[in-house]
């Protein structure tokens, strides 16, 4: 199997989780959209969804899904988004997609976090993929200082990228994410850091990973 058909598959197995009659949370990225094309099978069974990108925005409503503003939504019962890494507690790296601040926001509305990806996304350490940190432009090479000072890793501002708050990614590679909860919370408090791309205060509660014999459940 192709890593775009475990992609489809696990985009499609996800409909399960959406709960009739609801606003659905939707991240952003290639997994999600093929579960935005999946949920716009069952388009009539819900009321729309809150998304988490430009993106994913234009794409939900060019198939016809009504996008509600997060600020007219207090609770939602899933969120449905992709990952760049997992680990086995359900921790994740996201921020690929550049869209992790609201990707955060969007899953902090919602009761579960549902994570949809190939199987090659679930590790034992986080860290190899590069830790995408939104920063606001003025802190880029403070911020980068102080991860190079705090945990040894070396930072880089993504080129040609400005995410849909007009801030900047600062990619940060040789970590060891051992203890993703007090890096989150170290990271976050820093000046101009937005939003850290560790989502472990709002892990995935359950993990749909596509793998060729089908989809593997971890919750
Ligand atoms: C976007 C994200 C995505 O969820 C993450 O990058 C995974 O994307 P893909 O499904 O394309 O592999 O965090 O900011």
């Amino acid at each position: 199997m192709t890593q775009d058909e475990l992609k489809a598959l696990v985009g499609q197995a996800a409909l399960a989780y959406v709960v009739p009659g609801s606003i659905v949370g939707v991240g952003t990225g290639s997994t999600v959209n093929c579960f935005i094309d999946a949920l716009a099978t069952m388009k009539d069974q819900i009321r729309g969804a809150v998304s988490s990108s430009v993106k994913s925005t234009e794409r939900l409503q060019a198939l016809g899904i009504p996008v509600f503003d997060a600020n007219e939504v207090e609770s939602i019962p899933v969120y449905i988004d992709g990952a760049d890494e997992i680990d086995h507690s359900g921790c994740m790296v996201k921020g690929g997609g550049a869209a992790l601040t609201r990707e955060k926001i969007v899953a902090d509305l919602a009761e579960r976090f549902i994570c949809i990806a190939d199987e090659s996304k679930l590790v034992p350490v986080m860290g190899r993929f590069p830790l995408p940190v939104e920063v606001i432009p003025m802190a880029a090479a403070q911020v980068a200082r102080r991860f190079a000072a705090t945990y040894g890793g070396t930072g880089t501002v993504r080129e040609g990228v400005v995410t849909d708050n007009g801030n900047l990614i600062l990619d940060v590679r040789g970590l060891q994410i051992t203890d993703p909860l007090a890096m989150e919370a170290e990271v976050n408090q820093w000046p101009g850091v937005v939003t850290v791309g560790i989502f472990g205060r709002h892990k995935a509660k359950v993990c749909l990973l596509g793998t060729p014999q089908g989809v593997k459940t971890l919750a």
